[in-house]
């Protein structure tokens, strides 16, 4: 069945993706004594997890990227899990042999790649998963990835999302390419495809030059779901313009609903309803039977990272600004901003001003979910607080960053989901084959064809 045309829910429910990651999302994970060994490496570690996630009917499996190694000279390089890891697509692809419902949502630079590959690679794997894939769109902040494309230093963060508004244009026009059922394969007439339903998209643009069309037609789903991670102002604007889900970072219930509300309202400028865009924020969730064991596998956790770790995680976070020349016990110095996350330095900076939180105590904080909401509890608690937070318009759903893994995500699935399930909140089955047609995003809007491809757009992202 295609996934557009779908039996609707009735009632709203929420949505739920698996971040995968190594060995779990705490940054001390690879060093709880449950870990396996290489997990980020290991593709049986990636398949159960996924499978898990499947079996509980989750809309999606996440995962996202980096493209360098930050240093090698910088000691905490070794230190962290994530200097390992495997590229996304070639991870989901394997992984699409081996589920058959969760969507498969990756993570590729819009700084760094061609177009037309990244068009032609989520293109592929949709069609090989049956209308699974979706695309999350980054712009790359890291200030060691540059090097690694031949190129001396970032762009500035408009330049980059300037760079991305063209980029996605030229990926969403390629997967416009085909009319569908313009696949003929006709064996009577010896009709392959219908030329006229093939088009090329002579996008001509300051940025690249891409005749098109694309080589892959379209999956039972038309084109992979549009996810995009980025939060400062020409994020949020970029996501309006282009995404259909945006994940997102926040420490507390009003900065996810302030967020909610503004990124749903600047739709509107591009002939979108609120509906065509859902908000799943990041949350990290320590589960255990009672509150006591729930802090005691925090606990646990926090108790493993040394000074170095702290430091260096923070570092990337505050534009590259190396805090190991200030008091560990003392408060967060001035920053000058940043070129790389504005949203995630400016989150920080807030936090540790309103909660008065010295270096070391920030670094605690954030090391559990890189910024994102830790939530430790009970199930119902943790219930509670996900219910507050999709109910009173701060989000549709949520990205499970399971803080240890395998562990951490199964506590999850076995005792947060049935709870969640229990209050109507949750499917209890899949209710289409396709992951937009799972996420209730409805049929893809198939523009007219592709005369100009530089339509106007607001000066915040160009
Ligand atoms: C929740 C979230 C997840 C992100 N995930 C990635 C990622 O996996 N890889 C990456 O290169 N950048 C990632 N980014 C970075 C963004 O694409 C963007 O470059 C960065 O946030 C700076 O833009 P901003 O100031 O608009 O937030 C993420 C950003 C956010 C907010």
């Amino acid at each position: 069945m295609s996934g557009t045309d779908i039996p609707h829910q009735s009632r709203r429910q929420l949505r739920l993706g698996a971040f995968l990651m190594g060995s779990g999302h705490h940054i001390a994970a690879w060093r709880h004594p449950d870990s396996p060994s290489i997990a980020g490496l290991d593709f049986q570690h990636f398949a159960q997890a996924a499978q898990a996630a499947e079996a509980a009917k989750f809309d999606l499996v996440f995962l996202s990227d980096s493209i360098s190694v930050r240093s090698p000279d910088d000691p905490a390089t070794h230190l962290a899990e994530r200097s390992a890891r495997l590229e996304p697509i070639t991870l989901l692809s394997a992984l699409a042999a081996v589920t058959e419902r969760i969507g498969l949502v990756g993570t590729a630079s819009a700084v760094y790649n061609e177009p037309f590959n990244v068009a032609r690679r989520f293109a592929s794997l949709d069609r090989l998963s049956s209308g699974r894939a979706g695309w999350n769109m980054v712009t790359s902040t890291n200030l060691f990835d540059p090097p690694n494309f031949g190129q001396p230093a970032s762009l500035d963060h408009a330049q980059r999302y300037a760079h991305a508004a063209e980029f996605t244009d030229v990926v969403t026009g390629l997967w416009n390419s085909w009319d569908d059922g313009a696949l003929r394969y006709d064996k009577q007439t010896g009709v392959l495809f219908d030329a006229e339903g093939l088009h090329p998209l002579h996008h001509r643009g300051d940025r690249f030059q891409v005749r098109g069309p694309l080589n892959v037609p379209p999956s039972p789903q038309t084109r992979p779901v549009l996810v995009q991670a980025g939060a400062s102002d020409a994020g949020r604007e970029t996501a309006a313009r282009y995404a259909e889900v945006v994940f997102s970072a926040h420490q507390d219930f009003s900065e996810a609903q302030a967020f909610y509300r503004d990124v749903k309202s600047r739709l509107a400028r591009y002939g979108r309803s609120p509906d065509e865009l859902l908000v799943l924020p990041g949350v990290s969730p320590f589960v255990g039977r009672s509150e006591a064991e729930a802090q005691e596998k925090f606990e646990q956790l926090q108790s493993l990272i040394t000074p170095e770790v702290g430091l260096a995680l923070l570092r990337p976070l505050f534009g590259g600004v190396d805090l190991s020349a200030y008091p560990l016990d003392g408060p967060l110095p001035e920053l000058p901003p940043t070129h790389q996350s504005k949203s995630r330095q400016h989150l920080l900076v807030e936090l540790a001003r309103r909660e008065q939180l010295t270096i070391r105590q920030l670094y605690l904080r954030v090391a559990g979910a890189r910024g994102h909401w830790q939530l430790v509890g009970t199930p119902s608690r943790i219930a509670d607080e996900l219910e507050q937070y999709f109910r009173d318009g701060a989000a549709d759903g949520y990205n499970i960053m399971a803080p240890v893994l395998p562990g951490g995500l199964n506590d999850f699935i076995e005792s947060v989901v049935p709870e969640l399930q229990r209050r109507g909140l949750f499917r209890t089955e899949y209710e289409t084959s396709t992951l937009r047609g799972n996420l209730g995003l409805g049929t893809v809007r198939r523009p007219g064809r592709h005369s100009s491809t530089q339509a106007a757009v607001p000066s915040a992202v160009r």
